[in-house]
């Protein structure tokens, strides 16, 4: 691959992702030859939307055509695609997987090829909100070449993204955007969820707490860690703190182990903060765990 030229790129997989990185890059000037889906009909509409670009009838066929592979199938079948595919010292291919290394890769580096990993740390809950999101994120890059390196960062300028180089684990790196995103996602459910006990369904409840979420994401932009901690545990409300314990206790005991922990964590940030002192902190430690007097009527 030359250095400063785009590449010409295919993609193996056009399940979401594939799908939004082939047509956000298509848009952005790239020369999409050739995609493959195990199932033909999703890699033939995708073909379809894109020009010059054909739906092939085998991965082997992608890297045949394109300079640059993206290896965009579910995780767990990265390797073996890649392992049943013969590659040469023009080609290149890179996968998406947030948490495995270019080490997946290993049989196609053995034959020459230049490996890489492009992790958008984005949330592809559909093609169309992908493409919308696409702008602006970040996106870690890991290869075992800096000739695809430039190539990769280039890419993701060209997609309105940032490119990322991680030290150290990029388990703990896909952990900390779980954390950020998909758990994100799970305390809504059990939030909302509550609302079926105030009247209204879970839908309803989602619909009025996302103005919060937005709200608290926009602070966090806006003012940081710690100063976006606002509530009860920022302010040392240890009554308050009680009240939701006592209720969640009777209402929805299944959610209190959850509760518990993320104030106990909440009361660092307050600490940091500097809103509350170290014997309130004390205080909301013991009440949550379960060592002080019940709540006041
Ligand atoms: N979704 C996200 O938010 C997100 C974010 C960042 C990175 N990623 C990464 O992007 C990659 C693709 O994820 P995705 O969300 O696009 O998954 P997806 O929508 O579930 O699509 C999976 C794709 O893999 C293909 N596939 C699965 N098993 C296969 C096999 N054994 N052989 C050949 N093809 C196979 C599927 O083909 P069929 O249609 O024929 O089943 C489909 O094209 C993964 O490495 C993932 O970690 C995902």
């Amino acid at each position: 691959m030359n250095q400063g030229r785009q590449p010409t790129l295919g993609f193996i997989g056009t399940g979401v992702v594939g799908t939004a990185l082939a047509e956000a890059l298509s848009q952005a000037g790239y020369t999409v030859v050739a995609v493959f889906n195990r199932n033909h009909a999703l890699g033939d509409a995708l073909a379809s939307r894109l020009p010059n670009t054909q739906s092939v009838d085998s991965a082997q066929a992608v890297a045949d055509l394109a300079e640059l592979t993206f290896l965009t199938v579910s995780d767990d079948a990265i390797a073996s695609v890649a392992d049943s595919i013969r590659w040469t010292d023009t080609h290149s291919a890179v996968h998406c997987n947030g948490a495995a290394s270019i080490e997946l890769l290993r049989s196609v580096q053995d034959q020459g090829a230049a490996v890489g990993a492009m992790h958008p740390l984005q949330s592809f809950a559909s093609v169309e909100q992908a493409r919308k999101n696409i702008p602006g994120s970040a996106f870690a890059i890991d290869t075992s070449s800096e000739v695809l390196r430039s190539t990769l960062e280039n890419m993701v300028h060209a997609l309105g993204g940032v490119p990322l180089t991680l030290q150290g684990s990029k388990v703990l790196y896909h952990a900390s955007a779980v954390i950020a995103s998909n758990y994100l996602v799970t305390l809504l459910h059990l939030a909302s969820g509550l609302w079926s006990h105030l009247g209204l369904s879970q839908a309803e409840g989602l619909k009025a707490l996302l103005p919060l979420v937005r709200g608290t994401v926009e602070n966090l932009e806006a003012v940081g860690l710690p100063n976006a901690l606002t509530g009860p545990i920022a302010r040392g409300d240890v009554g308050t703190i009680k009240r939701h314990l006592a209720t969640l206790g009777d209402v929805a005991p299944e959610i209190l182990p959850v509760y518990k922990e993320l104030a106990q964590q909440a009361i660092p940030i307050a600490l940091h903060k500097g809103t509350i002192d170290s014997a309130t902190a004390d205080q909301l430690h013991k009440t949550l765990d379960g060592q002080s007097a019940g709540v006041q009527p």
